[in-house]
């Protein structure tokens, strides 16, 4: 596939994952990008999961026809992508490998070897020339790793983003870039807003027409629309005004609630978005929650504690360090009442987070009391 007249897509298409990482349901499979380089040299960027060897190892040979690759440069070390590195070395014994210092580390201890006779060392700035085109070195640590480095190729004003920019589904699969990008974001670099904000820095000092990723497809037009989402993704910032209500009910009652506050929130003209916790994928709930700006979370009490879907929607969220948003809390307990104090408990390691009175007490079913606790809530969340 054709990305510019000297640059060439050579990478695979995973149709049969299930769970990206093990643990990102992914519908419509996954790309592990590379792409070849040609020039006076030849660069391959990156290599593919190991499952893919010889379909990527194709790729390449149609794309260099007859040419041997001199180069191989590795932006990042998850497996996902430097599976083939040892493998291709061996098949290209000319080739030098191009890394970070801190690749080169784990290239050890993945491969046995650091390749200490075949190597260059790129730091953060360095440049290389292919002849025509002259890729240039930008460290981006733990985006999504501390090895990562991110690659411009002034010639074609390129981007080769690593992780960054990418997102879940294969590279043919058509849908909205936004709601797979933003899944893919929060669930995989979500926590690390501060890198993301120096790469996004130092990306903005290059003129980009194009990006490439290692995951999911090219990215040829809107280049601000990218940047701009990615500015406010990793400033913690909400896309929307609205409100996300997740919950979990084990038979009824707490949904219940869940829906009579979504009626009075759209009586009031908010945007509201609900997702039940049990049994969904949790990613993609998250996604939702740094999408908008208030957020209710709603749980039965269980064990003396919280509800465990909902506990671990929590903990992903303060994985990821959420932050600067509005939180309503509900909850549901048929003795002792106890998920809202815990939650809002889960919740103090957040910045920036403000609670929205009055925080939702249903006792077995909801009633007229918590009724009214209801309409206090929507009445404080829509006046925001
Ligand atoms: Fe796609 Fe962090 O690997």
């Amino acid at each position: 596939m054709i990305i510019t007249d000297d640059i060439k897509y050579i990478g695979v298409n995973d149709y049969k994952i299930q769970l990206f990482e093990k643990l990102y349901p992914v519908k419509n499979g996954m790309a592990y990008n590379s792409y070849a380089i040609l020039d006076e040299k030849t660069a391959i960027m990156d290599t593919v999961e190991e499952g893919f060897t010889e379909q990527w190892f194709g790729n390449m040979e149609k794309e260099l026809q007859g040419r041997i690759p001199d180069y191989l440069v590795v932006q990042h070390m998850e497996s996902d992508h430097s599976a083939n590195i040892k493998n291709f070395m061996e098949k290209y014994p000319q080739a030098i490998v191009v890394a970070s210092q801190k690749a080169f580390y784990m290239m050890k201890n993945f491969f046995g070897t650091d390749f200490p006779q075949r190597r260059i060392v790129a730091a953060d700035g360095d440049m290389l020339s292919l002849g025509r085109h002259k890729l240039h070195f930008a460290a981006a640590p733990m985006v999504h790793w501390p090895e990562v480095m991110v690659t411009y190729d002034s010639t074609d004003k390129v981007l080769f983003s690593a992780d960054g920019f990418g997102k879940f589904g294969t590279t043919d699969v058509e849908e909205d870039w936004i709601r797979e990008g933003r899944r893919y974001y929060f669930g995989i670099v979500g926590k690390y807003g501060a890198q993301v904000q120096k790469m996004l820095q130092k990306v903005g000092t290059w003129d980009v027409a194009m990006i490439c990723p290692l995951h999911g497809i090219v990215l040829s037009e809107r280049m601000e629309y990218y940047m701009n989402l990615y500015d406010i993704w990793s400033k913690y910032q909400p896309e929307e005004d609205g409100v996300l209500l997740a919950y979990a009910s084990v038979y009824g009652n707490t949904e219940r609630g869940v829906f009579y506050l979504s009626e009075k929130l759209k009586e009031k003209g908010c945007k509201v978005c609900i997702k039940n916790l049990c049994g969904c994928d949790l990613s993609e709930a998250v996604a939702q929650a740094f999408r908008y700006n208030k957020l209710v979370i709603a749980a039965p009490t269980y064990n003396a504690g919280i509800f465990p879907p909902v506990r671990e929607f929590i903990t992903w969220l303060t994985e990821r360090n959420f932050t600067n948003r509005k939180v309503g809390l509900m909850e549901n307990g048929s003795w002792m009442p106890v998920a809202a104090e815990k939650m809002r408990e889960k919740l103090e390691v957040c910045k920036k987070i403000t609670f929205a009175e009055p925080f939702v007490k249903i006792m077995s079913a909801l009633k007229e009391e918590s009724r009214e606790q209801i309409e206090q809530l929507a009445e404080h969340l829509a006046g925001e």
